[in-house]
């Protein structure tokens, strides 16, 4: 008897030290996750960090496929809309985990000139050009390479597009860090180049819902962003040009606020866009400096997202678009506003808004950007 319980005491504590070790070590696996339909193989990385939270990205579209993350009783769920497989993400993506780009986000009519030319862009949202194009880089293959930095892991992801791809001048460059920290916190850095004067504006398209059950919707997340001013924008949600102050309208988050407060009222802007899905003009940009811009909280889990960037504006997007006809991973079907982005960028159809501050980059420059979004518990 003694000697069993012995035993049974040893066995105990060696399993308990070993599930210590294994949430104590950080790691990376790759594993074949579908073939393109040119027979190329497309593998899913899964990273984990020493904190226990993992982070899966494809080579297709560089997506982020799945993001784990602790709610307050240390539970880890996925927090990110997706698929299981990549059939889903060929067949219908609106741009679940994607890098986008070139140009993230509207340019109207998917025209602009630059040094005295006139380009004509891909258009693929009526007239107008949206997030690079019909075929931007959330379809593109991008080749993975796993990295390691001092506090964490990742992949670093590139891409060469070539001249004239999408209608874009220029042969670009472009090469982006996947990280997931030991702080839990999810970091992009950007780096491109081009050998033609051309335009550049990519961002990260993840859908959140922080509640990590996505039949729930996101309008009972409280959101905050630092921003006293949107770009207002026509019917085709192209911005006039105008900056409108979001003092007294439900545009305004710079206190915590909860989604579904005001996005059924009946203010132009919010009908223009069946909920938001507008440019905020984030506060103190100044070029290649970092701050806070945004914070994202779910009272149940307790989760919280903080996003910090040196970009000049934020997409707030409701999930507007999603209208139950996705079935997504774990085949739960995805709701009108079960998930939102909240995508750092420079203001939609900045190319033809010579007061917006400018999305041109030149052979010998280096196009930079710096988004993370932190993750912790209330
Ligand atoms: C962005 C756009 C939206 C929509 C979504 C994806 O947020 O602003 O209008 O295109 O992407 O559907």
């Amino acid at each position: 008897m003694r000697l069993l319980s012995l035993f049974l005491i040893t066995f105990l504590f060696t399993l308990s030290s070993c599930q210590n070790e294994t949430k104590e070590q950080s790691g990376m696996k790759k594993e074949l996750f579908g073939k393109m339909p040119d027979g190329k193989e497309v593998y899913l990385y899964s990273i984990s960090n020493k904190a226990g939270a993992t982070m899966n990205v494809i080579n297709y579209g560089a997506i982020i496929q799945s993001l784990t993350m602790p709610d307050k009783n240390g539970k880890f769920q996925d927090i990110v809309l997706g698929y299981d497989n990549l059939e889903g993400y060929l067949r219908n993506n609106p741009y679940f985990g994607a890098i986008v780009g070139r140009f993230g986000n509207r340019i109207g009519k998917g025209q602009f000139e630059l040094d005295g030319k006139a380009y004509q862009l891909s258009v693929n949202d009526g007239p107008n050009h949206l997030h690079g194009g019909i075929a931007g880089f959330d379809k593109k293959y991008w080749n993975l390479e796993e990295i390691t930095v001092p506090n964490g892991l990742g992949v670093q992801a590139t891409y060469l597009s070539p001249d004239g791809e999408m209608g874009y001048p220029g042969n670009l460059t472009i090469k982006i860090n996947i990280i997931l920290t030991d702080q839990n916190e999810l970091r992009f850095e950007y780096e491109a180049e081009t050998d033609q004067p051309t335009i550049l504006n990519p961002t990260h398209h993840a859908y959140f819902n922080l509640t990590g059950l996505m039949d729930n919707l996101i309008l009972d997340h409280k959101l905050t962003i630092d921003a006293d001013y949107i770009t207002p924008t026509d019917s085709g949600l192209i911005p006039t040009g105008e900056l409108l102050p979001v003092e007294g309208t439900p545009m305004d988050f710079r206190q915590p606020k909860l989604i579904g407060e005001d996005i059924n009222m009946d203010y132009v802007p919010l009908k223009l866009a069946k909920g938001y899905d507008h440019n905020w003009v984030l506060n103190n940009y100044e070029k290649d400096v970092v701050r806070k811009v945004a914070t994202l909280c779910d009272s149940v889990s307790g989760r919280v997202m903080e996003v910090y960037s040196d970009q000049p504006g934020i997409q707030f997007y409701s999930g507007n678009f999603l209208n139950g006809t996705i079935k997504g991973k774990g085949g739960v079907v995805y709701k009108f506003r079960s998930g939102l982005c909240l995508e750092t960028q420079h203001f939609p159809d900045s190319p033809n808004k010579p007061d917006f501050p400018s999305v041109v980059l030149r052979p010998g420059e280096v196009y930079k950007q710096v988004t993370s979004y932190k993750f912790s518990v209330k």
